[in-house]
């Protein structure tokens, strides 16, 4: 039993990040704000918001009071945000939350965190490719480009569309559907990845000035066109304190990201300073950013128009402003390719920090000789959400990812109250105030949160977990190499 609860200690995981070849060390705390703001601006607020604010089958909408939701999932990520820091200056490796569970939980809760951190990683993933697609191919029809539509539809939604699937192409009986864009552009991401972190930066820098570029663009054409009056009708809030729970809950999703600054530690030339810079920088730029957007959207068009999976978009061809549409739609696309980036990146190092502690297979430790990169994690990652991001619609997964986020961020908070408990003098670079009130209270939002999600989301995301223990006790269990290490001191 104890064996379930076998904690790493801190210089064990320091020490264990040091071996298996080491990454390259090249991002200071301007590169890592960017991949910070690289993975929390993309679907969320260019797609996502549509919903959150008018709601759709099975869910209510925020309205007008969109605002309301943004400040409640915004405080959320901040406290989220401020415990992550502790735990990213403490333990500078890969793995995030990961890493710290291990820590400070014991490993049966890493393992589950790392479990669950593949819905915040690939399976939210899987939701910006099936958004960047629907951009994509808007953007394309745009200038006069219109690809079929059994290619740009998701297998999922296809099978409830017999015109669809009556109209497809056809391999013997079965008729032939799914997002090629989705999948094209996970599979040319893989390949940036593969080749190296300091390209990716490169790449990743680049996107977010231009997905920067592009909201500034939407806030100052929208600014002129601004009329109060659409803030407070038909009402501010026509589904009450629901409405803004359910619109927190998913546009939730906009700012996850930040906390995949923490999967780069490794990378960082002094990560314990400037990775808590990074997670709290991006932050902060973003939520800005984000209540801007809300107040400038839900002031120049009615909240009632705006259930389409380019809502700001539209919101500009609204006031006739077609040529900023435009560019918006192209800068929607860079914004969501950095966040494939930065996710993918995230993922594949969470896997080699699993596998080099024996919960999963040893390939997926394995260190490119030359690159230095994880690729082995990388591809496999990729080919994975490739293939989910043919087939599977943005609402379901991006619920997952949500409810799964939240998930980790109530484990990592209750990981910093435990470990002021369990390492007390342990230099803290950056420290969490008032414990354990803050944990305490970032949990509850969490919470309430993942409490306004659909029963439907909580049943797949049992079964995700149930399957992620049965795997945990087939293999993980057996491989660990923490148990290996305390069988043989004894
Ligand atoms: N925050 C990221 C997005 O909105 C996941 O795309």
């Amino acid at each position: 039993m104890n064996a379930l609860f076998a904690r790493k200690t801190v210089d064990q995981c320091v020490a264990d990040g040091a071996v298996g070849g080491g990454l390259k060390r090249t991002l200071g705390p301007v590169a890592l704000t960017a991949l910070g703001i690289g993975a929390i601006i993309g679907a969320g607020i260019f797609a996502a918001i549509g919903t959150a604010i008018t709601g759709d089958t099975g869910h209510v909408g925020a309205g007008s009071a969109i605002i309301v939701s943004i400040l409640l999932a915004g405080v959320t990520s901040a406290f989220a945000a401020i415990t992550y820091s502790e735990f990213a200056s403490l333990i500078p490796i890969s793995g995030s939350a990961y890493t710290y569970a291990y820590a400070t939980l014991g490993e049966l809760v890493a393992w589950i965190i790392g479990w669950d951190l593949i819905l915040e990683y690939a399976v939210g993933n899987v939701a910006v490719a099936v958004g960047w697609a629907g951009y994509f191919d808007s953007f394309l029809r745009g200038v006069g480009l219109e690809l079929p539509r059994w290619l740009v539809t998701d297998t999922w939604s296809a099978l409830s569309n017999p015109a669809l699937l009556a109209s497809a192409p056809h391999v013997g009986p079965i008729p032939i559907v799914f997002c090629f864009p989705a999948m094209a552009i996970v599979g040319l991401i893989t390949v940036v990845l593969v080749i190296g972190v300091q390209e990716s930066s490169w790449v990743n820098t680049l996107m977010v000035g231009i997905k920067l570029a592009v909201i500034l663009l939407f806030l100052a054409v929208g600014f002129t066109a601004i009329h109060p009056h659409q803030w407070v009708t038909p009402t501010f809030a026509p589904n009450g304190f629901k409405g803004i729970s359910v619109g927190a809950a998913i546009i939730f999703f906009s700012y996850i990201g930040f906390d995949a600054v923490s999967t780069a530690s490794e990378e960082a030339k002094n990560p314990q300073r400037d990775i808590p810079i990074g997670i709290i920088a991006s932050l902060i730029i973003c939520t800005v950013l984000y209540i801007g957007i809300a107040l400038v959207l839900t002031g120049i068009i009615p909240w009632d128009k705006l259930n389409v999976p380019d809502p700001l978009a539209v919101a500009l061809q609204y006031i006739h402003a077609d040529w900023a549409a435009g560019i918006l739609a192209l800068g929607a696309v860079a914004a969501m390719t950095s966040v494939l980036l930065v996710f993918q990146l995230g993922q594949a190092r969470i896997f080699m920090s699993m596998a080099r502690d024996g919960l999963l297979p040893p390939w997926a430790a394995k260190v490119h000789p030359r690159f230095k990169t994880p690729h082995v994690t990388t591809m496999i990652t990729g080919v994975v959400v490739a293939l989910g991001a043919s087939f599977a619609p943005i609402g379901v997964v991006l619920e997952l990812t949500n409810i799964g986020t939240l998930f980790a961020f109530v484990l990592v908070a209750m990981g910093i109250w435990i470990l002021r408990h369990t390492d007390p003098d342990r230099p803290r670079p950056f420290r969490t105030p008032w414990v354990p009130v803050l944990p305490i209270l970032s949990a509850l939002f969490c919470i309430y949160l993942m409490l306004a999600l659909p029963l439907l989301t909580w049943i797949r995301f049992g079964l995700w977990m149930a399957i992620g223990l049965a795997l945990y006790f087939l293999y993980g269990a057996r491989h660990s190499k923490l148990r290996a290490r305390h069988a043989g001191g004894a």
